[in-house]
């Protein structure tokens, strides 16, 4: 599973399966083994053959990593190159290339104080995703390879949207207006997050009583921001509002029982929760697969709709890496 547990400032990481560019105009870097420094792999103009791909991951590389000021090129060269449409490229590196594509437009989105920015910048990017992600032949094995671990309010809202899709495609939803509204949902579902301070979100220890209660807050402020929005359905709605919700009553806000949750936000919380386990956070690495699935089967039984943890483990569990 890749993390960026190792930031390298002034460059960003990337899925070595957006690495199909045949001539990059930008250079490429990958970590140097047994050390702390990159290595340049390919400089500028010098083409990335398919078989590269196989090398790198042969010696244990599952990203690269190119000079932020390269940004701008690489970002062009994945939209008109692997994004286009009839492009010749699979569909696991189509994934990667819209995944980056996305992730750097909601770091920008969720950089901005104004809401509407983010939510105009989620619909769009919503559409996105469901064109280049809820083909069938991708699995969600292989999705965990591409996306980033590092449990950014940026990168967690993107990884929900992708689960949630996935999900939500495996469960029969086919209507692409709710499959766009479901990652449309999993972008926003931590809205209002924006309001607890940064201190609370990264904290290493338990959280006090009052702590708690500000976190708590988080799901009715991203409500409150979103409601009577003629651009935001009654279903993305419930995925901001009742994601903490859980099936015995114990979660939050309103502590209400399985039936009354929206089958998207039992959705989103199961995405939630195993984006947030299989991530690095400040006081633990991010948790293999088979320990996730354990935890949530386990808490199927009074937190979650295990229909949907079922969908989600099932298929990691017939993952050869896992
Ligand atoms: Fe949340
Ligand atoms: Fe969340």
């Amino acid at each position: 599973m890749g993390s960026s547990a190792t930031n390298w400032s002034g460059y960003v990481a990337a899925p070595i399966e957006a690495l199909a560019a045949a001539s990059p105009e930008y250079e490429v870097y990958v970590p140097r083994p047994n050390s702390p420094d990159l290595v340049l792999y390919r400089g500028r103009r010098v083409a990335v053959k398919p078989d590269d791909i196989g090398l790198l991951r042969s010696r244990g590389i599952e990203r690269v990593y190119l000079m932020e000021r390269d940004l701008p090129a690489f970002q062009r060269q994945l939209r008109d190159e692997m994004l286009a449409p009839g492009a010749d490229v699979e569909p696991v590196q189509r994934a990667a290339a819209a995944l980056f594509l996305a992730r750097s437009s909601l770091q920008d989105a969720f950089a901005s104080p104004k809401c509407e920015k983010l939510i105009t910048a989620s619909k769009a990017l919503a559409e996105d995703i469901t064109e280049h992600l809820a083909d069938e032949s991708l699995r969600v094995p292989e999705l965990l390879g591409l996306v980033e671990h590092d449990y950014q309010t940026y990168t967690h809202a993107c990884n929900v949207s992708v689960y949630s899709l996935l999900l939500a495609r495996r469960l029969g939803i086919v209507e692409k207006v709710e499959l766009e509204e479901i990652a449309a949902g999993g972008l926003l579902h931590d809205l209002g997050k924006r309001k607890v301070p940064a201190k609370l979100l990264n904290k290493h220890g338990p959280l006090t009583e009052e702590e708690w209660a500000v976190v708590c807050r988080h799901p009715g402020d991203g409500y409150r921001e979103l409601v009577g929005r003629p651009d935001i359905s009654w279903g993305m709605l419930m995925m901001v509002y009742q994601h903490h919700e859980r099936a015995d009553g114990s979660g939050y806000p309103a502590a209400i029982l399985s039936d009354e949750i929206h089958p998207w936000a039992r959705i989103c919380a199961v995405a939630d929760v195993f984006d947030a386990l299989t991530s690095e956070r400040p006081y633990r690495r991010p948790l293999p697969i088979r320990e996730v699935c354990r935890t949530l089967r386990k808490q199927s039984e009074s937190w979650f709709d295990p229909d949907i943890v079922d969908c989600l483990c099932a298929e990691m569990e017939e993952a050869p890496c896992v």
